[in-house]
């Protein structure tokens, strides 16, 4: 890829590898959960991630906000590599990096009212004095449509979509460089989605953040990606610009996500491609091509090759069978 004087974070064959007990008496086996994962996130862009339950993202998620320490590869931001920086050098970079969590009932502080949980990342971070904490909150709360006399309101005085503003409300308190978006909207009525959607796409025109948005829904990633990185058991299969992805799929596991998301536009409908079986567990990835029980190009170099992620009719994609496909 182009390098890019631009680049807020970059990740480079990020892994995270969990020890799992099998049992009293069985050797610990490793689960790749993420396994080699590449990008950068530039300012103003939205990278989206995509691919089924058990794939990786929240994995990832965790990694690039720091709530977990990657076991292999690096992820660069304002100079420091978080995987292996020390306690000072992380802290500097922890607000610059900022998570909205999937579930709003879950992730806000129930016995806390909106003004303090908005003040609560100042009061930890900077040394603003109280009436200031309270300007800045305020101000916030306007920004992502929040009435002011919500200000001295618990969170289960609001709706799902109310809560999710508050979230985000939150995680851009300290003007954060990065969001990371897990399923933010994966909670919330389809009608309200919309809404949240185009409110994080307001925000990231006003603030300049980017955004890692992760997401099982591929309706969802059209309204709001620039880029799109696919992953299947912990590793990208195809990464490139939305209308790349969305208009010519290449590898088998995108076309069929994207046949078995629903369209608008009846141009874009494709034939149904099902997606057979399970996803493998990442305890035993099948040997070659993680996705070769599922496809139906697979041959038997995809059951003994793992295909290499590398450029193709200007994206990236993991597959022995891509021009044939093309
Ligand atoms: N702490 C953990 N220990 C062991 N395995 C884990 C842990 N966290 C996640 N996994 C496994 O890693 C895989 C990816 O999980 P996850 O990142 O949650 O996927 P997704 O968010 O795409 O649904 C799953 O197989 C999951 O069981
Ligand atoms: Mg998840």
């Amino acid at each position: 890829m182009m390098t890019n004087t631009n680049i807020l974070l970059e990740a480079k064959n990020l892994s995270k590898h969990y020890t799992v007990a099998q049992g009293w008496f069985k050797p610990k086996v490793a689960a790749r959960a993420l396994d080699g994962v590449s990008f950068t996130l530039t300012p103003g862009k939205t990278l989206a991630v995509v691919g089924e339950s058990g794939c990786g993202k929240s994995t990832l998620a965790r990694q690039v906000v720091m709530i977990e320490s990657p076991t292999g590869g690096e992820l660069w931001m304002d100079g420091i590599n978080i995987a292996n920086a020390d306690k000072a050098a992380r802290k500097h970079v922890r607000p610059m990096v900022q998570m909205v969590f999937q579930n709003p009932y879950a992730s806000l502080n129930p016995r806390k009212k909106v003004g303090s949980i908005l003040e609560e990342p100042l009061a930890i971070n900077t040394g603003y004095a109280r009436s200031e904490r309270m300007e800045r909150a305020r101000a916030m709360m306007a920004k992502v449509g929040l009435r002011p006399e919500h200000y001295g309101r618990y969170p289960h005085m609001f709706s799902g979509g109310q809560r999710q503003r508050i979230a985000i409300a939150r995680a851009l308190m300290l003007n954060p460089k990065v969001i990371v978006a897990d399923e933010p909207v994966s909670a919330l009525d389809v009608s309200i989605q919309a809404q949240v959607l185009n409110l994080l796409m307001d925000l990231q025109e006003a603030s300049d953040v980017a955004y890692l948005f992760i997401s099982h829904n591929l309706a969802v990633v059209e309204m709001i990606a620039d880029e799109v990185l696919v992953m299947y058991l912990g590793k990208t299969v195809e990464h490139g610009a939305k209308h790349q992805i969305f208009s010519r799929p290449l590898h088998p596991y995108t076309r069929a996500l994207l046949a078995s998301t629903p369209r608008i536009d009846p141009t874009q409908r494709q034939k149904k491609i099902i997606l057979h079986g399970e996803l493998p567990s990442p305890l035993a990835p099948p040997p070659g091509c993680a996705f070769n029980n599922r496809c139906p190009h697979a041959t038997e170099r995809c059951r003994v090759e793992i295909p290499q992620l590398l450029p193709f009719e200007g994206r990236m994609v993991a597959c022995h069978h891509v021009a044939e496909i093309a």
